[in-house]
């Protein structure tokens, strides 16, 4: 293999339970939690980051349940860059199979100075402190560099330099308010891969999506190099949310070719990872939404249905199945062509061809002018109108059959 064919790895960081549990009303009791971490592990991620021990002591004892049952994935947990969110944090993850803290500070001038009141030695201080503290309590160090896009780069990476010289080995490059533009994303991640040549220390990124860009950025940072993405299951998170697990995951796979790299993700539990973290969070997914959107796999036009049922590959670039839905969906509408129909109705059992077709498609398009999509109940009455020629030869004056005739 040559080293153009060979591919690297990179790792998914599931953050849901942590950055996508700051989405305003998806906060989860802790039964809840350990059920969704459960979930989430099964996905096959690398990392869980759990939560946020030091923001209350629910919050610790959830991480700890999932320390201490959930297996598979490293488990992480925040902390801010001082002595007592690292010390809440090691005995939340203590129980893990392999631990890793997750400390954080702000290194943007306008974080240090409106936020945190500190100067950028006290900065620098403050995170060689923490990370060599965290070292000693956890497996395994990352080191977050809050606000990173809109901080001095020089800067920037004198505070990567301080926390690898203390032990992290993930150094994560945040675009905390959803700021940075894909190319200027990647550039930011080869300056600091340029910065930080030892390719033992992991880079990491953290993208939300203000602009709509995370998943984007995301992947620009993975075409520069980046060896871990930070996600989070249907894209939940603060604000605009996060870069979505299911949409990073599946553009790295589809287009391998591209991208180059390996992901361990089992997607065939993407779709039911997605249900279960939106009935936990009662946060619902939009229809629209990329891979687990109920429209996903719907092909509504004529003319796509009649491209699908002759071979899916003509709009779709991924299978329902391979990602964990049962089927494709044929929806029925004003739009619809009769290949499309007829395949739905045999679908339901209820297959017409010939004139009999003929009858219920005019009666279907009929039907769709009133409904935005013709339900089962519609077409299984339009099919035994329509096999009835006498009483249904369909002109203008024939009633449309409704639900229930
Ligand atoms: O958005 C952010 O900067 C964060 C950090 C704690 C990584 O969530
Ligand atoms: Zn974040």
């Amino acid at each position: 293999m040559t080293e153009a064919e060979r591919r690297r790895t990179v790792r998914v960081f599931d953050t849901t339970l942590r950055d996508g549990e700051q989405a305003p009303g998806a906060s989860l009791g802790q039964a809840a939690k350990v059920r969704a971490a459960h979930a989430i592990a099964d996905l096959g991620v690398d990392v869980l980051e759990a939560g946020f021990p030091a923001a209350s002591a629910g919050e610790a004892e959830a991480v700890a349940r999932i320390a201490r049952e959930v297996r598979g994935p490293t488990i992480a947990a925040l902390a801010r860059a001082g002595q007592a969110d690292v010390e809440t944090a090691a005995r939340s993850i203590g129980g893990a199979g392999r631990s890793r803290i997750h400390v954080f500070i702000a290194t943007s001038d306008i974080h240090l100075e409106k936020k945190l009141h500190m100067t950028r030695s006290e900065c620098l201080a403050r995170t060689a402190s923490a990370v060599e503290r965290a070292t000693a309590m956890a497996d395994e160090i990352e080191f977050s560099a809050e606000d990173a896009t809109r901080s001095d780069v020089a800067f920037l990476v004198s505070v990567y330099q301080a926390a690898v010289a203390s032990g992290a080995t993930t150094v994560n490059i945040p675009d905390t308010v959803g700021y940075a533009q894909p190319q200027e994303f990647a550039a930011l991640v080869h300056a600091i891969r340029t910065a930080l040549p030892d390719t033992r220390v992991k880079i990491s990124v953290h993208c939300h999506n203000d602009l709509g860009l995370a998943v984007a950025n995301t992947l620009a940072a993975v075409g520069a190099g980046a060896d871990e993405v930070h996600v989070t299951v249907n894209g939940l998170g603060e604000r605009g949310g996060n870069a979505s697990l299911e949409e990073t995951v599946m553009a790295l796979r589809c287009r391998a070719d591209w991208y180059r790299v390996d992901v361990g993700v089992r997607q065939e539990r993407l779709v039911v990872a997605s249900r279960i973290v939106s009935e936990l969070t009662g946060i619902p997914v939009q229809p629209n939404k990329a891979i687990v959107g109920a429209n996903a796999f719907a092909h509504a036009s004529g003319i796509h249905q009649d491209g699908v049922l002759k071979d899916p590959r003509t709009y779709e670039i991924m299978s329902p199945q391979s990602v964990g839905w049962e089927a494709r969906r044929i929806v029925v509408s004003k739009l619809s062509g009769r290949r499309g129909l007829a395949a739905r109705l045999a679908e339901l059992g209820v297959p017409l061809d010939g004139e009999a077709l003929d009858r219920a498609y005019a009666l279907a398009m009929r039907r769709g002018d009133d409904v935005h999509e013709l339900d089962e109940h519609d077409l299984i009455a339009i099919a035994a109108h329509a096999r009835r020629p006498i009483e249904s030869s369909v002109d203008s004056s024939t009633p449309v059959p409704a639900a229930g005739d």
